[in-house]
This record gives C-alpha cells, sequence and structure tokens, in this order.
C-alpha cells in the first residue's frame, strides 16, 4: 500500500504526516533528508524491543548515529522526574541542536519526549513516531506537549511543533484491543464535529474497524490526522475557538477521569461517555433531535465503547460538575460545553444552566 503524506500547513513550522504501513522503515531517510545526524530514541518501554529497534536500524542504516533511552510505560512517566532525567541523560550524552529527538511510542511519551525536546537547550528537533491509535490520530500532530503535576494533568507543557510525524499503521498489529478500541472514541469525535462521512463509515465499517482490517485501519487514521492537521493549522495555540472543538465530549470526561482517579477508565473511554452526555444534553436543551444522541450511541456500542459509566461506585452528578467548573477550559467557573448542531457540526456552547448538566448525569441508562 502506498503512504499518504498530510501536510500541516504552519509557516516556517510546517511539517508532513507520513501514514502508512512500513512507514517506519523509512525514518532513517526522512531524518537524514532533515539533516539529522546523531538522533536519541525516547521509547515507550512497551515498544522498546519491537518498533524502536526497527527505527534504530532505520538510523543507523541510513549513517545516522543513534541512543535509545526507554521510558517506563504509562502515564506516571509524564512527570517531573522522568522529565529530569531525560534532561540529564541528554546533557550526559553531549546532545547538541544538531541531535533530533525520536519519540516512539503513545501519548505518554509523545508528549514527555516533546516537551523535553521543547525545552532542553531551548529546543530541540523533535519527531513523532506513534505507535498508538490515541497518537496516530490525536497526540502526534499539534505539537502540544507536557508533562504532569500532583496538582494537575498537563499542567506544565509548551507548544512544540515536531520536523515530522511517521505513523506507521502496521504498528497498531501489536495494540492490547482495549487500547485500540480506546483510540477510536476519538475518530468517532472527528466523524461527529467535522465529518459527516467519516462517521457513516464507522458505522457500516464498524467491523473491519474492530478487526484493524488494514485498509480500514488507514483510511480512518488518514481521515482524522487530516481533521486535525488542518484544525491545528487554523487555530494552533487555541486562541480563535476553533481548536477548542477537538474537547468535543472531553468536559464530562475530564470530570469522569478526575473522579474516578485516572487509570481507572482509559481516556477514550471516558471520552466515550462524555459524548453520550454531550449528546443528551444538546438534545434537552432541544439542539439536536433525540434520534441524533440514539446514533452515536449505536455507533459506540458498535465499536465496542461505553456510552454510559459502568457499574460499580459512582461519582455523584454533583462532584462532577464541581470537577467541571474547576476544569482548566473553564472560563470563571461557566460551564462551556461543545454540542452537536448537526452530524458533523458543532459549537461552543456558554452558560449552560447546571441543572440540566445535572439531570443529564443523574439520567438512568
Ligand atoms: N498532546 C496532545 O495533543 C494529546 C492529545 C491526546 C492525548 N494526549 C496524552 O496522551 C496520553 C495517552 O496516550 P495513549 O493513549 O497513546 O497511551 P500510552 O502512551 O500510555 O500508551 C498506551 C499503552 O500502549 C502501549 N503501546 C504503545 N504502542 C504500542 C504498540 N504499538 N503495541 C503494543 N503496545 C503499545 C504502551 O506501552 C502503553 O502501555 C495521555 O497522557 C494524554 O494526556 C495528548
Ligand atoms: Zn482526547
Amino acid at each position: 500500500m502506498a503512504l499518504t503524506v498530510v501536510p500541516v500547513e504552519l509557516a516556517e513550522r510546517s511539517y508532513e504526516i507520513t501514514i502508512g504501513p512500513g512507514v517506519l522503515a523509512s525514518s532513517g531517510s526522512a531524518l537524514k533528508a532533515a539533516g539529522a545526524r546523531r538522533a536519541v530514541i525516547i521509547a515507550d518501554s512497551g515498544v522498546l524491543v519491537t518498533h524502536a529497534a526497527a527505527i534504530d536500524g532505520s538510523l543507523r542504516h541510513a549513517g545516522i548515529s543513534t541512543l535509545t533511552i526507554p521510558v517506563q510505560r504509562g502515564e506516571a512517566s509524564k512527570s517531573v522526574t522522568e522529565a529530569a532525567r531525560l534532561w540529564e541523560a541528554l546533557a550526559a550524552a553531549n546532545v547538541d541542536r544538531g541531535t533530533h529527538i525520536v519519540a516512539v511510542g503513545g501519548g505518554v511519551v509523545g508528549d514527555l519526549a516533546g516537551f523535553v525536546a521543547a525545552s532542553f537547550a531551548r529546543g530541540l528537533p523533535v519527531w513523532q513516531v506513534p505507535t498508538t491509535l490515541v497518537a496516530q490520530v490525536d497526540s502526534a500532530i499539534g505539537g502540544k506537549t507536557g508533562i504532569n503535576l500532583h496538582g494537575g494533568k498537563n499542567l506544565v507543557g509548551a507548544f512544540w511543533q515536531p520536523r515530522g510525524v511517521l505513523a506507521d499503521t502496521e504498528t497498531l498489529a501489536s495494540l492490547p484491543p482495549r487500547e485500540y478500541i480506546s483510540g477510536l472514541a476519538e475518530v468517532v469525535k472527528y466523524g461527529m464535529i467535522l465529518d459527516r462521512h467519516l462517521l457513516e463509515r464507522l458505522e457500516s465499517r464498524a467491523g473491519a474497524i474492530l478487526a484493524r482490517e488494514p485498509a480500514d485501519v488507514e483510511a480512518i487514521v488518514v481521515r482524522s490526522a487530516s481533521l486535525k492537521a488542518s484544525v491545528v493549522s487554523r487555530d494552533e495555540h487555541e486562541q480563535t475557538g476553533l481548536r477548542a472543538i477537538l474537547n468535543y465530549g472531553h468536559t464530562f470526561a475530564h470530570a469522569y477521569e478526575n473522579a474516578l482517579g485516572y487509570g481507572t477508565l482509559l481516556h477514550g473511554e471516558a471520552v466515550a461517555i462524555g459524548m453520550a452526555d454531550a449528546a443528551e444534553l444538546a438534545v434537552r436543551l432541544g439542539r439536536i433531535p433525540a434520534e441524533l444522541a440514539r446514533r452515536q450511541d449505536a455507533l459506540l456500542t458498535a465499536l465496542h465503547l461505553p456510552a454510559r459509566l459502568p457499574s460499580g461506585p459512582k461519582p455523584s452528578p454533583e462532584e462532577l460538575v464541581a470537577l467541571m467548573a474547576r476544569d482548566k477550559k473553564t472560563l470563571h467557573g461557566k460551564l462551556r460545553f461543545i454540542l452537536s448542531k448537526q452530524l458533523g457540526e458543532v459549537e461552543l456552547v456558554e452558560g449552560i444552566d447546571p441543572s440540566v448538566v445535572l439531570d443529564v448525569l443523574a439520567r438512568m441508562p
């Protein structure tokens, strides 16, 4: 299969997302063409001996000297401690601005290594090599990098655009099913906010997508990455409000993740439930017909994503709304949501009566 190149247009910070099977094998020539002589591969421990080793081979074959630094898998690695360890390792290796950083893994390593690249020596070139679906359709694109503090997720970070994104869709074959399915929630999101054709494709090809048919996986990654690229190129620093539409379902999702403790639900699972809530809220506010909310629920179910919280102890609606009011995307404590206008189109709605939100959260399945 041929590779697809999606441009991210950002003037002097423009770059390409290369998508398809076998992209890893071309990483050496891509970095060489960009002038890299040395590379530090920062790799998730879960892909160290597989995908990171393949990149290492390709870079060396292209005459680029390499050093690989593994990062323990898991969200806990997006920490100050881990960033400091990487800074010291780069210093010990005498890394200078001619060295390229290559981030191999999911959003955890992409965010961490991206932030280390942004901050070390006031900025090193970084390549994002996403190996999870979340990273290929979302986190590797757009330049948001960062780490967590005890006081909150992604509280320290920088906008730092990569030199390029190398999304090898074959790497997704080794992803655990729950991680893959979780990533599909972000793809549903793109369909709901921007692209009814993508949503219809998810509906008609749900089985093939779940079975990770290569052509289906490639098609949804290409479309999602293109949509993210286009939003980012029109609102790089989240200033016009356009990039905010990517937070569809996320106000609810962040509250669930926060209330349940990170790691109980995968991010995409929380987003799926959050999108179901957002649709129900839009219905109750008379913005969309109930049929659209049911349609989204049906798609989530077809993709094996949750549309409601799993049974067990649940946070109260009041607690969730209090968390939403404290969300860093909230302005002056006013509740803001991205809500559907119609399939493939959303808008930012502010100042919603909290009692309607409480009712949505308290509804029975
Ligand atoms: N920067 C952004 O714009 C942005 C956007 C969305 C999410 N994020 C961040 O991304 C992170 C979540 O990323 P994620 O969902 O990719 O999780 P992740 O990076 O934790 O990866 C999930 C798991 O998959 C394993 N893994 C990765 N690739 C694999 C492969 N090909 N085969 C087998 N196992 C593999 C990893 O070892 C890990 O255990 C969060 O920290 C979130 O804040 C950032
Ligand atoms: Zn998300």
